[in-house]
């Protein structure tokens, strides 16, 4: 069966990203590595690359329920932690399907008390703190009152306390010891309450590769999963891409010199040109705003010239000797010498890495290597 009639595919080698994983398991040993295979995993396709950690993940994490709900029905059965905290009225599904809730509002506790009311052993539940991202998490002032507030209920177990950093792939590191300082501090209220063991988790990629203090218990790493790092602080530490995404030459055409290309006639063709088109477009997630982008055909770069379609990009193959339609187009990823990184792709459209993985659509099919 074709996967596809358009030769527009996004490649994910699973062995890339088992080599990253346990790359990041080398270095940070002994701390856990937890997936963060949320949207999607970055693109990757969540349910095959928890398949392909598996044998040696001692944890997923998503962001959303749904996302949590989608793995168990592919019939992954790692632990899998819930980081988005967003549960409406599914508190009982989220403790019927086994997923490990964190939590950041004092209502949820109750609920997942009540939700877990009748059931033989306790529910684990993590607390997330907010230490200085201002977007999830307890005030730490407060953190004593629910603590000795969740003691009350009695089927639940706080099992994990976990903060998440705001500036980690940033300049200084001032900021993410502070923030892990305010968590420490955290973790020493609990133990004064009796929680000693608890599982304590901090770090995305950039803190578990630059900050070891930010290891504890687990790190929780997405983006060095798949072979990117969030900003050029963060070393690459032989991390490799696992995605590569290609199409190929659909249309070539000759134009003379003065010739309009794309809407809005914004690009005029400088000199008598060859203009291909690749069947891509931003409803793929190629950037609709990208400025001096290349793709590479028969190893060489060629620009992408007038705006981007929502089905179709135009390239200029002038320099590009005997393009023809059927060529290989490479848009990330490499061809002979060349090569195209996520990086380059997000810098084109101003914006980064995460946003151009997780924007590739449902409608580019994923093939799998292993
Ligand atoms: C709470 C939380 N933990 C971990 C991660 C993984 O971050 P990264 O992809 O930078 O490793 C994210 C991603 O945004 C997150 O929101």
């Amino acid at each position: 069966m074709r996967t596809s009639i358009r030769p527009t595919v996004a490649e994910v080698d699973l062995g890339v990203i088992r080599r990253n994983f346990d790359r990041i398991s080398a270095l940070v040993a002994p701390s856990a590595v937890w997936a963060v295979v949320k949207a999607d995993a970055y693109g990757h396709g969540a349910v095959s690359v928890a398949r392909a950690l598996s044998d040696r993940c001692a944890a997923l994490a998503v962001s959303l329920v749904e996302e949590g709900l989608e793995l168990r029905s592919a019939g992954i059965r790692a632990p899998i932690v819930v980081l988005g905290a967003y549960y409406d009225h599914c508190h009982a599904q989220v403790i019927e399907d086994g997923l490990t809730p964190v939590i950041y509002d004092p209502l949820d506790l109750e609920l997942f008390a009540r939700a877990a009311e009748g059931r033989s052993e306790k529910v684990d539940v993590h607390v997330k703190i907010d230490t200085g991202m201002s977007r999830l998490g307890i005030d730490p002032s407060l953190l004593p009152e629910i603590l000795d507030r969740s003691r009350a209920l009695p089927g639940i177990r706080i099992a994990g306390l976990c903060t998440h950093f705001a500036t980690a792939d940033g300049p200084s590191g001032t900021a993410t010891r502070a923030a892990l300082e305010r968590f420490r501090a955290c973790v020493a209220v609990a133990a004064e309450r009796g929680l000693v063991s608890l599982t304590t988790h901090a770090a995305n990629s950039a803190a578990a590769v630059r900050f070891p203090e930010t290891r504890l218990d687990a790190v929780r790493p997405g983006l060095a999963l798949y072979g990117a790092t969030a900003s050029l602080e963060v070393p690459a530490r032989d991390l490799e891409p696992a995605l590569r995404l290609s199409t190929r030459l659909m249309s070539v055409r000759r134009v003379p010199a003065g010739t309009s290309v794309s809407y809005g006639a914004r690009w005029l063709a400088p000199r008598p040109s060859l203009i291909g088109t690749l069947p891509v477009g931003y409803a793929d997630g190629y950037p609709r705003h990208v400025e001096s982008a290349e793709v590479l055909v028969r190893g060489r770069r060629a620009p992408v010239v007038g705006a981007v379609c929502m089905d179709m990009t135009m390239v200029d193959l002038t320099d590009v000797a005997g393009a023809c339609v059927g060529d290989a187009v490479t848009l990330i990823g490499r061809d002979g010498t060349e090569r195209i990184g996520v990086d380059d792709l997000a810098r084109w459209a101003g914006t980064i890495n995460y946003e151009i993985l997780c924007g590739i659509s449902k409608r580019v099919p994923r093939i799998y290597k292993d």
